[in-house]
């Protein structure tokens, strides 16, 4: 029997952020990405077209052998996992921001999320807030400049500074400890956003708990370790981006253009 395979979805790179975590607890298994560059952001779109597209690309991954798929957005998990899941034969790992966490560990009981609007807006988030977060304030923030930021490798400097120091100013006025970064690529601008807030609030992403959910639904972990990512916009952007975003796991990456 052939060695089991993971694909992962995202309106673009920031999905690579997950796929970073996946690999550094399951070096050797097969992972099939794709990031939909071309029709992204997710965050600004409205719920059929995020559920139009992520259908496409699950299709595509479903043909290429995949056994599960992580829908590594939060954006599109609460969108549109549901819909996947009802549609398609497979497993689908969602990606949620990490309100839980962050609500059992505050002490000020106040944490602020950091998100798109796709997010912020979705049934999913609020069901996750109502149950997760029951005595605690939940400070919400839509950061639309950060995703073009990270598609356009800007990964650190004044832009990214001024974005930070604009979007975190409410939640760290509010008084909360903890900051969850409810989008995938925003653990890409993570350095600067931990350099800016204040030292007493922690900054968290769901990259690792993603991670051990993967690992608890594979049987076979005996890949050969193939890494191949494709993009449905820019490649020569993408073969940029890559060693930028994971270091020395993309070295031994495939890139390459997908059209749908
Ligand atoms: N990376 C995605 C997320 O986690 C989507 C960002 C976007 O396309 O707006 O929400």
């Amino acid at each position: 029997m052939a060695s089991q395979k993971v694909g992962f979805l995202d309106s673009g790179v920031g999905g690579l952020s997950v796929l970073l975590e996946v690999r550094s607890l399951l070096p050797h298994v097969d992972m099939h990405y794709i990031g939909d560059s071309a029709w992204c952001p997710y965050g600004t779109k409205s719920t059929e077209v995020i559920c139009e597209r992520v259908g496409k690309l699950a299709e595509y991954l479903i043909s290429q052998d995949v056994s599960l798929i992580v829908v590594a957005c939060n954006s599109a998990t609460i969108q549109a996992v549901d819909w996947l899941r009802s549609n398609y034969p497979v497993p689908f790992v969602g990606t949620e921001p990490a309100v839980k966490p962050a609500s059992a560990r505050t002490q000020t009981g106040v944490i602020g999320v950091l998100a798109t609007e796709a997010s912020i807006g979705g049934k999913k988030f609020l069901d996750l807030i109502h149950s997760a977060a029951e005595n605690v304030e939940v400070v919400t923030q839509a950061c639309p400049g950060f995703v073009k930021l990270v598609e356009n490798g800007v990964l650190s400097g004044p832009q990214v500074e001024e974005a930070v120091r604009t979007y975190t100013q409410k939640i760290i006025d509010k008084g909360a400890d903890f900051i969850v970064l409810g989008c995938t690529h925003y653990p890409f601008l993570r350095e600067t956003i931990e350099n800016i807030v204040p030292p007493g609030i922690t900054v968290i992403d769901s990259g690792a708990s993603i991670a051990r959910r993967v690992d608890s639904l594979l049987s076979d972990k005996t890949g050969s370790g193939q890494l191949l990512i494709e993009t449905t916009g820019d490649l020569d952007r993408l073969k940029t981006l890559v060693p930028r975003l994971l270091g020395d796991i993309g070295k031994s990456a495939v890139l390459s253009k997908y059209s749908d």
